[in-house]
C-alpha cells in the first residue's frame, strides 16, 4: 500500500498499520466466502483449522450453497465432507484420506486425478480459487509470514486466489526457502495460536522392518532420498544408521529424518543442487520436526511445481525414490491409489519422483509393500490388477519391487523374468496360483 505524502512522493505505509486493519474473528473471516465459490484449503498439517472449523460451523448462518472445497491430503476433521453438509459444500479431492474417503465413495464429493507437481498449474488455470484459506507464521520485522510446514500448492493457491484469508499462528514455524507471503498480500487475518496438526510416528512391525532392511540394501553412501508417507519409509530409516552423507530431496519428510540428521547420517554434502540442505515441499510430523525446521537454514521448503518437477529432481545424482503401493501385477504395473474402482488415496508425488529418479545419474526407483493385505488374505502381487484399478506407475518406470520376502529387479528385464522375480517375493501361500499363471502365460515351466 502506498500513501501520497505532502511532497508528492509515494511513501510505503508501515505493514503493522495494514496488519491491524485486516484482523477479524474467524466467523467474520469466513463471511467473505460466497455461495458457488471455489475454496482451496492449505495442505496436510498446514490446514488452518480455526478457519475450516468456522467455515463449517457458519454454513447455515451464511447460507452457503455449492461451495467447492479443493484440498489434497486432509489431515483435519474435514467437516465439509459430513453428509449433513452436502447442501453447502462439495469436496473436490486431489488425494483421499481417512476423513474424506467416504464422501467420495458415497457420491457426495469428487476426485480429480493429478500429479502433485501439476497442482499449481491446475490452480492457476482450470481450478482458479476464489478463496484461499491459509495458515502462516507471525510476520517477521519486514512483514513477511512463512507458510511454515506447507508450501506445496498452498503458496501457488494463495498467489492465484481472489481473496486470501489467513490464520496467523505463532505456533507455525518460520520455515525458510521460497515459502513466504507479505502481510500486504493477505486480505483477511485471524490471529489464533492453535496447536498444529501432528502426525505421530507410525507403528513399525516385523514385516515393515524386514522391508526396510531390504530397501536399505539398495541405498548407497551419498544417495539422495525421496521418502513417501507411512510405516515403510520410516522403517527404512531404521536401517540407514550405518550409511554416510545421505541427502534429502523429497516431497515431504517426517520425524525419522531428524534422527538421522542428528546422527550425522544425513548431511546433504553430496547433493549437486541445494548442497547442505534438506529440501521438501511440505513437512508432516510432530513438534520435534516442526521445532527442528524453525528458522533452520538447513531446511528449505519450496512450491511443489519446483520440488516435484522431475527436471529439478534429476539435477541431483543418485536419487533414490522410495514409495509404497496397493498392488503390482506380474508385468510390474503398479496401482498405488485404488482398490479396484474404489479410490483410497491419489497419485501424489509418486510419479513425479519415479520419473525424476529414473532421469537422475545413478538414480533408482523402489516400490515397497508388504506381500499381503487384509491380514494375509489378499496377495498384493497379482496376475492382473484388480478390475477398475488405476495404473499409477507404469511398468517401464519401476526399478525395484520390494516386499518382506526380498527384492525383484524389473528395469531392463523381460516380462518373463519380471514375473519370475515377482513370484519369488510374493507371499509363499499365493505362489502356486501365480506360478500357474506364469506357466500358461509364458508356455514354459517356472524355475525359482
Ligand atoms: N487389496 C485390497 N486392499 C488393500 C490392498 C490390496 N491389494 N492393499 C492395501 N489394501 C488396503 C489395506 O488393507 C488398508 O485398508 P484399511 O484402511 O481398511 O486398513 C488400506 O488399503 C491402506 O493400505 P495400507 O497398507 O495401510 O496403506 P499405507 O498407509 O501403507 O499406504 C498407499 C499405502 C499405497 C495407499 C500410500 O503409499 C499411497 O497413497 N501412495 C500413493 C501416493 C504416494 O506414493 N505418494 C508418495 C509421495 S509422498
Amino acid at each position: 500500500m502506498v500513501l501520497i505524502t505532502s511532497d508528492g512522493k509515494g511513501d510505503k505505509m508501515d505493514w503493522r498499520t495494514i496488519y491491524a486493519d485486516k484482523i477479524c474473528t474467524p466467523e467474520e473471516a469466513v463471511g467473505h466466502i460466497k455461495s458457488g465459490d471455489r475454496v482451496v484449503v492449505a495442505h496436510a498439517c498446514g490446514e488452518p483449522t480455526v478457519l475450516t472449523d468456522a467455515m463449517v460451523a457458519c454454513a447455515e448462518k451464511y447460507g452457503f450453497k455449492d461451495v467447492e472445497i479443493v484440498h489434497m491430503v486432509a489431515m483435519g476433521k474435514a467437516g465439509y465432507c459430513a453428509p449433513e453438509m452436502s447442501e453447502h459444500f462439495r469436496h473436490n479431492a486431489l488425494f483421499l484420506g481417512g476423513s474424506t474417503k467416504a464422501a467420495i465413495a458415497e457420491g457426495r464429493g469428487d476426485f480429480t486425478p493429478v500429479f502433485f507437481s501439476e497442482v499449481p498449474d491446475l490452480l492457476r488455470n482450470k481450478l482458479h480459487p476464489n478463496v484461499a484459506l491459509l495458515q502462516v507464521s507471525e510476520p517477521d520485522e519486514h512483514g513477511y509470514c512463512s507458510y511454515g510446514i506447507s508450501c506445496d500448492y498452498t503458496k501457488p493457491a494463495a498467489e492465484a486466489a481472489d481473496i486470501r484469508i489467513a490464520q496467523i499462528n505463532p505456533k507455525m514455524p518460520r520455515v525458510l526457502g521460497d515459502n513466504f507471503i507479505h502481510i500486504d498480500d493477505l486480505d483477511v487475518i485471524v490471529e489464533a495460536a492453535t496447536d498444529l496438526i501432528q502426525l505421530a510416528p507410525p507403528k513399525i512391525g516385523d514385516v515393515q522392518k524386514k522391508i526396510g532392511e531390504n530397501i536399505a540394501s539398495l541405498v548407497n553412501d551419498g544417495d539422495c532420498l525421496q521418502l513417501g508417507i507411512g510405516a515403510i519409509p520410516d522403517a527404512v530409516l531404521l536401517f540407514l544408521k550405518e550409511k554416510k552423507d545421505l541427502g534429502i530431496h523429497s516431497e515431504m519428510f517426517s520425524d525419522g529424518v531428524v534422527e538421522l540428521i542428528d546422527a550425522g547420517v544425513i548431511t546433504n554434502k553430496c547433493k549437486q543442487i541445494d548442497n547442505g540442505k534438506c529440501v521438501a515441499t511440505f513437512l508432516m510430523g510432530t513438534d520435534r520436526l516442526y521445532d527442528y525446521a524453525n528458522d533452520n537454514p538447513a531446511v528449505e521448503l519450496k512450491p511443489v511445481d519446483i520440488v516435484n518437477d522431475p527436471y529439478v529432481i534429476r539435477q541431483n545424482d543418485n536419487v533414490v525414490s522410495i514409495n509404497s503401493c496397493v498392488e503390482v501385477d506380474l508385468m510390474g504395473q503398479v496401482c498405488s491409489e485404488s482398490v479396484g474402482l474404489q479410490q483410497i488415496s491419489g497419485v501424489g508425488g509418486q510419479v513425479d519422483f519415479v520419473r525424476g529418479a529414473n532421469m537422475s545419474k545413478g538414480g533408482r526407483t523402489i516400490m515397497a509393500m508388504p506381500s499381503t493385505a487384509a491380514k494375509g488374505t489378499i496377495s498384493k502381487i497379482v496376475p492382473f490388477l484388480t478390475h477398475g484399478a488405476a495404473v499409477t506407475t507404469s511398468r517401464c518406470d519401476v526399478g525395484y519391487v520390494v516386499t518382506e520376502h526380498g527384492i525383484a529387479q524389473l528395469k531392463g528385464n523381460t516380462l518373463k523374468e519380471r514375473a519370475r522375480q515377482l513370484i519369488a517375493i510374493a507371499d509363499p501361500s499365493f505362489r502356486d496360483g501365480l506360478i500357474e499363471e506364469f506357466e500358461s502365460r509364458f508356455h514354459c515351466a517356472y524355475e525359482a
